[in-house]
């Protein structure tokens, strides 16, 4: 019995040898031997700022659900909406991660778009975030998210997303995949004021980005507003 678990095991196709980008669900999102590490990353920023189970969460850009596949055991029946153009990865996701019963349990909502336009009414949603979306944006996408993200957010909602940064904007424009594009934190800045966002770059490791929250107006600040950021911080104020 036990030879078999370590036949398994090895037989598990994890796409360790593969590309950042390459036709693999693990690799398309980025470089393999950090999947993991992407998961808990995401979930323990969320839950360090307050996420609970009954809250609202938006994935954008939730590829083969690396995040989705803590998420959605986590938060309450209907809460977790991802939206993601390529339907194949989250078709491998739900086979190879959390399987059609969690779907069926759980029931979170995916839209296979690259834009909100299934949504015309609010989402009223709580917590939203973009995992290596932001960094292959150029700046006309990423005011579009910001404007769908702003309209969807509750008023004490909050955006938490990922960038590269840089001294000078790229020009690219659209969306560049699997290249990168890099910006002036003030520029992205002045565009969270444009749709209602305040802007803080946080403390929070990632292997390649840097961290940003885009909160609206009656968010409550007592999570990022001291600069440290981690779960015995979170039980004081809580
Ligand atoms: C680097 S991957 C990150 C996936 C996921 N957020 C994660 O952390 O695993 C970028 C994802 O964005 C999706 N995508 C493609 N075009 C997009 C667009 N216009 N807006 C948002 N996401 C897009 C890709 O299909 C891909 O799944």
């Amino acid at each position: 019995m036990f030879s078999k678990i370590f036949k398994n095991n090895r037989e598990e196709n994890l796409g360790l040898n593969l590309k950042p980008g390459d036709n693999h669900y693990r690799a398309y999102v980025g470089p393999p031997k950090d999947y993991d590490l992407i998961s808990a990353m995401v979930f323990n920023l969320l839950t360090c700022i307050g996420l609970r189970q009954d809250h609202r969460v938006l994935d954008i850009g939730c590829g083969s659900l690396r995040n989705g596949r803590l998420l959605i055991p986590y938060l309450n029946k209907n809460n977790y909406i991802g939206i993601e153009p390529n339907k194949w990865l989250v078709e491998d996701g739900i086979k190879n991660e959390i399987g059609r019963d969690l779907v069926k349990l759980k029931k979170p909502t995916f839209s296979y778009c690259d834009s909100m336009k299934e949504f015309n009414l609010p989402l009223n949603i709580d917590y939203a975030f973009a995992q290596s979306i932001f960094s292959h944006t150029g700046l006309d996408l990423l005011d579009k998210w910001l404007s769908d993200a702003s309209y969807h957010l509750k008023d004490d909602g909050i955006l938490l997303a990922t960038f590269l940064i840089d001294e000078k904007d790229s020009s690219d424009q659209g969306w560049i995949y699997p290249g990168c594009v890099k910006f002036i934190p003030e520029t992205v800045s002045k565009l969270a004021l444009k749709h209602g966002f305040n802007f803080k770059l946080l403390d929070w490791f990632h292997p390649r980005q840097s961290w940003a929250a885009f909160y609206k107006k009656d968010y409550d600040t007592k999570f990022i507003s001291n600069d440290i950021i981690t779960w015995n911080e979170f039980g004081k104020h809580s």
